[in-house]
């Protein structure tokens, strides 16, 4: 037997025992007369003490030439600590060894094993093995493990079945590029791994299966960010017989339990807005809640004053900033330069003191009177002591422009707590969205989304006013989920195909099997995905998946521990009958 307890069990109450334990040498103290040893393992550190007293000479030796990271087994009595510490849950006892065999050395390691390591991100990836062994990682995936426990636990007891679906399938269009695998069976032709499960769900929904579900990794060949890596998880889910509000309802019950058991946390509203009012509002499809700024337009008030900045914008609009009348004219001018960094790409700022006083002091009061500025206040909601942020332009670029200052400014003044969960449902998305480069429209969720009812015919007249069936849950700022009501009649899809600018014959031979199955008794049903790396990220506070996965990209895509993508070798592709053209 290699251990009786855990590094992490041992208490007062046994103390007198004699017990076994195994685990990594986190760190040697050499006193002379007595050498102390912390014994790791994933749930904790136990003392180990060997000492000139009550030790051998032999087995000192031994505990002095242990190295960081050996492994070792050992036999001993629990005893209390002469100085205990009340850090850890072990700290009042140690173990006086008697017996000690080293199961495996280990060269030293590349950077420490400690909550905060001297290693940068590069080489933690590299040896990700042993960056596990430190406490923020192992947390973070026991934190993954936990959430995706209560999922299962979750939507089984609601009638969910679980049900795996194919890696190697036909491309699923979900916005991004597909990665693909060749055949070597079939010469030429490829698979291209799932960006989700969708058309697969909505055929177990046509097989009658009714409530379905899969934590299911999806691939997507797309830009990496923080909250994006190119294989990830979903908690996918579908369902039959249903309209939006039963998705939605099934879905804030999986979030209010999961916030619950987490988190310790009672959930009780989920506020909705449509996609419209929240790119008004806030100037993005997933805002933030947890604060106010909301943007105010302040066209009707702040045009044809003689400022022709203003005069020439398609739109003007401000947020007032809580308390910010105190920065100085250096502080204003540095967030200037901030919205003016090519990330962010405005042109310039106008801003509004709003003094206690209830007077104004702006930088354009040139063009404008106490009287104009008073009216820029009411519509921002801003009041003495708050600072008014005005951004003017393009429509689009301004709202997302100025909704990178509002989140900027919140974090600046810790207005996102990351204790704070505050969700939201985005819904009635626009069914279509124009590719400006291209001049085409292409789905903005994806093919299968049904429109609104009624608002088939406007696809003909006016595509980009369609709204669908389709929602977004929004946590803290950041999309965690999101799904529709799909289509479930070949000739709507049909339809569908033809506006997205599919030839009778494409559509045919990438979705022929989809319509095929329509024509068999497809009941009406919807569905949903949420991003499981996304959502244990935000429950653990923070907002980059990377940690929260046991072997993560990258940021140009790469597994630098296993060195992946690679070349392959030339038997290999001759016998995929593959030529490579570098
Ligand atoms: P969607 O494309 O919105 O919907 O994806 C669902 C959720 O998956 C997460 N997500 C990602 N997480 C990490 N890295 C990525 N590259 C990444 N891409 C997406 C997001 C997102 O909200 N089939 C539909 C769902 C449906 O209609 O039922 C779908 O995949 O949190």
């Amino acid at each position: 037997m290699y251990r009786s307890h855990t590094c992490g069990e041992l208490r007062e109450s046994h103390i007198n025992q004699k017990i076994s334990l195994s685990g990594w040498v986190h760190k040697t103290r050499d006193k002379g007369f007595v050498v102390w040893v912390d014994l790791r393992d994933r749930y904790g550190i136990t003392q180990l003490v060997f000492d000139e007293d009550r030790t051998s000479s032999k087995l000192l030796e031994q505990a002095r030439s242990l190295g960081r990271e050996f492994v070792v087994q050992v036999r001993g009595e629990v005893i209390e600590r002469a100085s205990k510490n009340p850090n850890i849950p072990t700290g009042s006892i140690e173990v006086l060894v008697e017996d000690l065999v080293v199961l495996n050395t280990s060269k030293t390691p590349p950077f420490t094993i400690e909550n905060e390591t001297d290693g940068g991100e590069d080489i933690r990836m590299k040896y990700r093995y042993l960056d596990i062994r430190r406490n923020p990682v192992k947390d973070s995936l026991i934190f993954r493990s936990k959430v995706s426990m209560e999922v299962r636990k979750y939507l089984s007891d609601q009638g969910f079945i679980e049900v795996e679906t194919p890696y190697l399938i036909k491309s699923t269009p979900e916005g991004a590029r597909d990665f693909v695998v060749p055949s070597r069976m079939n010469e030429g032709q490829f698979y291209a791994l799932p960006q989700s499960p969708q058309t697969f769900k909505q055929l177990l929904m046509v097989g009658g299966l009714d409530k379905y579900f899969q934590i299911v990794k999806c691939f997507r060949d797309e830009d990496l960010r923080a909250d994006r890596q190119p294989e990830f998880t979903q908690i996918d889910c579908e369902m039959a017989f249903v309209e939006q509000e039963d998705i939605l309802a099934a879905f804030e019950g999986l979030t209010k339990h999961l916030l619950k058991e987490i988190k310790q946390i009672e959930i009780t509203s989920f506020p909705r807005i449509t996609y419209d009012d929240a790119m008004k509002k806030y100037g993005n499809d997933k805002p933030d809640i947890r604060f106010g700024m909301e943007f105010g337009e302040l066209n009707t008030v702040a045009q044809h004053k003689n400022f022709n900045v203003f005069n020439q914008a398609e739109l003007v609009v401000g947020i007032a900033v809580p308390g910010a009348n105190s920065y100085t004219r250096k502080e204003i001018d540095a967030l200037t330069n901030w919205v003016k960094r090519p990330q962010v790409g405005a042109l310039g700022m106008v801003y509004c003191r709003c003094n206690d006083d209830g007077s104004y002091k702006s930088s354009v009061d040139k063009f404008y009177s106490q009287e104009d500025l008073a009216q820029w206040a009411a519509v921002t909601g801003a009041k003495p002591g708050d600072l008014i942020c005005v951004l003017s332009g393009d429509t689009n670029k301004v709202r997302a422009q100025l909704s990178a200052l509002r989140m900027e400014l919140a974090d600046r003044l810790g207005l996102r707590n990351p204790e704070e969960f505050s969700p939201l449902w985005v819904v009635d998305f626009p069914l279509l969205e124009l590719d400006e480069e291209t001049g085409h429209y292409h789905a903005m969720h994806h093919p299968f989304t049904s429109p609104k009812p009624g608002q088939l015919a406007l696809l003909d007249t006016d595509p980009g006013a369609v709204r669908a069936n389709a929602y977004d849950l929004v946590l803290n700022g950041n999309e965690i989920g999101g799904g529709s009501i799909r289509i479930h009649d070949a000739a709507t899809q049909s339809t569908m195909f033809k506006h997205l600018g599919f030839t009778p014959e494409e559509a045919k031979a990438q979705f022929g099997f989809l319509m095929d199955a329509f024509q068999y008794g497809a009941p009406p049903h919807g569905g949903i995905a949420f991003g499981l790396d996304r959502l244990v990220a935000i429950l653990g506070g923070q907002e980059t998946i990377r940690d929260f996965i046991a072997f993560p990209k990258n940021n140009s895509g790469r597994d630098v521990m296993i060195d992946a993508p690679a070349p392959i070798d030339e038997a290999q592709l001759k016998e995929l009958n593959l030529k490579l053209n570098l």
